[in-house]
C-alpha cells in the first residue's frame, strides 16, 4: 500500500510499503479516508519535530485521522465494517508509576515516555490503512463525513475548555456550576485565525460567549469572515493593539492561545480581568529568546488571581465532545464549518499542505482520490 513517508535524510516521499495486519483480538482496520495537517505536521516534516518508531528509518506522519472500518478483532464489540471512525494520537508510556498513563490519561503523561501516531515514535495515518485498537478509536456519524477529519483540532479545544472550567471551579460560588453556568458572563480572546484558533472559537460560540479572534491578517480574510459567521469579532494585530480589544469586550476573562507566538502571549497577559485564565495551546519554536515585561505580567497574575495553563494534546472525552461539538456546529453554521477545510489533496502534498499559508485547513487524501 501506498504511505506518506519521512526519512532520516528529511526526504518525503510516497513510497510502497507492507499492509499493516490485523493480528490481535482487540484490534480494528481501518480504511483512511482523510488526514488534517498542521503547524505541528510542518515542523515534522522540516526536520524540527518528529521520530520514527524505534528501529525504523522514516515515520509515517498525519496525526488527524479519518477513516473507515474494513474489519474487526473477535474482541472488538463496539465497531463493525463500515463504521467511520476517528483514532486518538498519544499511546501511554510503560512505566508503572506514571498515574496519568495508567489511568488513561495519556494526555497528561508524567514521564515524557509516551509516543503519538504520526508524531513521536510510532507511524500516523498518511497512509491507505492502518490498524489500531478499539480503544483508540472514536466512531463519529455519517452526518460528520466531510468535517470530522476537524475532530483532533477540536479536541485541543475541547480540552482546552475543559482546563477553563476546572479552573473556574477554585472560584466558591462557581464550585458546583455546570459550563453553561461557568461560562455566563465570560468574554473570551481567541490568539490566533488558524484552524486550532477558529475551532476553539467555533467551540465558544456554541456556548454564545462573546468572543473576539485577535490575528495577525487584516480583513477582508477568510479567517475573519469565518468568526463573523458564526457571531464572533474579528480584530487585526496589524489594525488595532490589544487595548481596543479589551475596550469592545469590557474585559477578558478566558484567553485561548493558538499561535505560539509568546511575545503575543505576554504582550495580552497584563490586561486581563480579574480572576481571568489564560488557555496556552501553541508550541512556540524552542531557544527562541523575548523581551517580556515580567514584572508586569507576575504582579497582575497574582494581585488579580489569574492562572496561565498550557494544555497539549487530549483524551478520549475530548474527542468525544469534539464529535459533538461539531454536529452542534454543523447544525448551526454548516457553511462556516465546511468552509474550515479549504483544499483536499493526494498524498504526495503532505509536506506542501503542511508549510502551505494558503486558505485555512488542508486535508489530504491517503487513497489518492481527489
Ligand atoms: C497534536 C497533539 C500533540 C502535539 C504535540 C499537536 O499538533 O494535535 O495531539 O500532542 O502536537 O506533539
Amino acid at each position: 500500500m501506498k504511505a506518506v513517508t519521512i526519512g532520516a535524510d528529511g526526504r518525503t516521499r510516497l513510497r510502497d510499503v507492507d499492509e499493516p495486519v490485523l493480528d490481535t483480538a482487540d484490534g480494528v482496520l481501518v480504511r483512511m479516508l482523510e488526514v488534517g495537517v498542521c503547524g505541528t505536521d510542518a515542523g515534522i516534516c522540516s526536520g524540527d519535530d518528529g521520530s520514527p518508531p524505534d528501529g525504523a528509518d522514516f515515520l509515517v506522519p498525519g496525526h488527524e485521522g479519518l477513516g473507515e472500518v474494513m474489519e474487526v478483532g473477535s474482541d472488538v464489540s463496539d465497531l463493525a465494517a463500515g463504521d467511520l471512525v476517528v483514532p486518538t494520537v498519544r499511546r501511554p508510556c510503560p512505566h508503572d508509576d506514571c498515574r496519568a498513563c495508567r489511568s488513561g490519561n495519556q494526555d497528561f503523561c508524567m514521564t515524557g515516555d509516551y509516543t503519538e501516531r504520526g508524531i513521536r515514535r510510532a507511524h500516523g495515518f498518511g497512509a491507505e490503512l492502518v490498524v489500531e485498537k478499539e480503544s483508540y478509536l472514536c466512531r463519529v456519524p455519517s452526518a460528520l463525513r466531510d468535517v470530522a477529519v476537524l475532530t483532533e483540532p477540536q479536541s485541543i479545544a475541547e480540552k482546552g475548555l475543559r482546563q477553563y472550567l476546572a479552573i473556574q471551579r477554585r472560584l466558591p460560588w462557581l464550585r458546583h456550576a455546570g459550563p453553561a453556568e461557568l461560562l455566563d458572563g465570560c468574554r473570551a480572546v481567541v490568539l490566533g485565525g488558524g484552524p486550532v484558533g477558529l475551532l476553539g472559537c467555533m467551540l465558544l460560540r456554541l456556548y454564545d460567549v462573546p468572543t473576539i479572534v485577535y490575528s495577525r491578517s487584516a480583513p477582508p480574510t477568510e479567517e475573519a469572515d469565518l468568526a463573523d459567521a458564526v457571531g464572533a469579532q474579528y480584530v487585526s494585530s496589524e489594525e488595532s493593539d490589544f487595548e481596543e480589544v479589551v475596550e469592545r469586550l469590557g474585559g477578558v476573562d478566558l484567553v485561548y492561545e493558538a499561535t505560539g507566538a509568546s511575545a503575543l502571549m505576554f504582550e495580552v497577559m497584563p490586561h486581563l480581568s480579574a480572576n481571568a485564565v489564560f488557555i496556552a495551546t501553541g508550541v512556540p519554536e524552542a531557544g527562541g529568546e523575548e523581551e517580556i515585561a515580567a514584572d508586569d505580567v507576575m504582579r497582575q497574575l497574582v494581585m488579580k488571581n489569574q492562572v496561565l495553563c498550557g494544555t497539549v494534546n487530549a483524551s478520549r472525552g475530548d474527542f468525544g465532545r469534539a464529535i459533538d461539538s461539531l454536529s452542534g456546529m454543523l447544525e448551526r453554521w454548516p457553511d462556516a464549518i465546511r468552509g474550515l477545510i479549504t483544499h483536499r489533496h493526494g498524498p504526495e502534498s503532505f509536506c506542501d499542505s503542511a508549510g502551505s499559508r494558503d486558505g485555512l485547513k488542508h486535508v489530504i487524501l491517503p487513497g489518492g482520490q481527489g
